[in-house]
């Protein structure tokens, strides 16, 4: 069975490829190379021993994307991560980003019902719920005002779908994803962030190997025990896993509606301090941080409630905050030997 990843080279997208590839799919990767690397192609190779399809295609660009499908009619199932990602970004850039996060969801589906391939599994985020109201979060929980125009995007892709599958034969999992962490344990693949990192986790791993002169920890006065933010932090495989067992669920007729909504975490919150201190336990490392000012358009605290991803799905994620800390600093290392 032929599955599409877009965004197959980019960080949750090569997890996820390894993950299909290692349960029996065959992978084809449409990617733009826009904040990724072709060498990641080469090392997924590395570690399943397959070599996936590859096409460099920017999927906002209308012919391109359907003269892929006309192509490749044989496609079971689409797995959808291909988008901008930067939330401070996306402030400063907003047409940027609604241009290319929309524009790319709308060619995909078109693409697809014309070629009546019907499945896709999309990337959405708990970005979408805001602060909640109640925590653990539910996938019924409301929908907030999004806090920025990438976390916009994610809301209006998720209608798109919804929109799409009730006039058509497009069935859809949207996955919202808590925060993705570590590397695969090869550390033949990872997050690659180009720049100075956003995400707390890079941040922390580069400032370690000296990098980073120091990490600033955004704010100590939340009302939180510690005082800082807490998030549900999830392996990277864990959650890659679980693209596996939405698109088995999708091609086995499984799916109980035609656009189902999971949560992919832990059920499990960690402070930013408490990710430091696992960070300290399993490097031997120091590392060197500050507090300083919150970060403008930053929750509180948030993490999943995983019962019904759990029950429903049949997937639970299976590695603790030290096994994600660990293997991101494997990463930063092997990462330090290629620089
Ligand atoms: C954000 C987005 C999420 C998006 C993800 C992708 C929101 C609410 N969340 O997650 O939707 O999918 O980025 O990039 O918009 N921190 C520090 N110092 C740092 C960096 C981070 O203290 O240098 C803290 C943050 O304040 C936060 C935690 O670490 O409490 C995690 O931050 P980060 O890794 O950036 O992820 P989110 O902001 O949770």
């Amino acid at each position: 069975m032929k599955i599409l990843v877009t965004g197959g080279t980019g960080y949750i997208g090569s997890h996820t490829v390894v993950e299909l590839q290692q349960n029996g799919y065959e992978v084809v990767i449409i990617d733009n190379l826009s904040n990724s690397y072709i060498e990641v192609v080469d090392n997924i190779e590395k570690i399943t021993g397959i070599r996936p399809g590859f096409h460099k295609i920017d999927l906002t660009e209308k012919e391109k994307t359907s003269d892929f499908f006309r192509k490749n009619k044989d496609i079971a199932g689409v797995i959808h991560f291909a988008a901008l990602k930067a939330v401070g970004e996306s402030v400063e850039k907003p047409l940027e980003y609604y241009h290319n996060n929309i524009s790319s969801l709308i060619n995909l589906l078109q693409g697809m019902k014309e070629n009546n391939i019907n499945n896709i599994v999309f990337s959405s985020s708990c970005t979408v719920y805001g602060q909640p109201d109640e925590l653990p979060v539910t996938e019924k929980a409301p929908i907030k005002k999004a806090l920025s125009p990438y976390g916009n995007t994610k809301q209006i892709s998720e209608q798109i779908i919804e929109n799409t599958s009730s006039v058509s034969n497009i069935r859809g999992i949207l996955l919202r994803y808590f925060n993705p962490i570590g590397a695969h344990k090869t550390a033949i693949i990872g997050e690659l962030p180009i720049g100075v990192p956003n995400n707390l986790v890079p941040f922390i791993t580069q400032t370690a190997i000296g990098i980073r002169e120091q990490l600033g920890v955004f704010g100590d006065d939340y009302t939180t025990p510690d005082g800082t933010a807490i998030r549900d932090y999830i392996h990277v495989v864990d959650l890659a896993k679980a693209h596996v067992v939405a698109i088995d669920r999708m091609i086995k007729n499984k799916c109980k509606k035609k656009v189902e909504i999971f949560n992919l975490g832990t059920g499990d919150g960690f402070s930013v301090l408490e990710v430091i201190k696992s960070f300290e336990k399993v490097s031997g490392v120091k590392l060197n941080y500050r507090i300083v000012e919150r970060r403008a358009g930053d929750i509180e605290k948030v993490w999943a409630n995983t019962t019904f991803a759990n029950e429903e799905l049949g997937w639970k994620a299976e590695k603790n905050i030290d096994d994600m800390m660990l293997s991101a600093w494997n990463w930063e290392n092997a990462l330090k030997d290629k620089r």
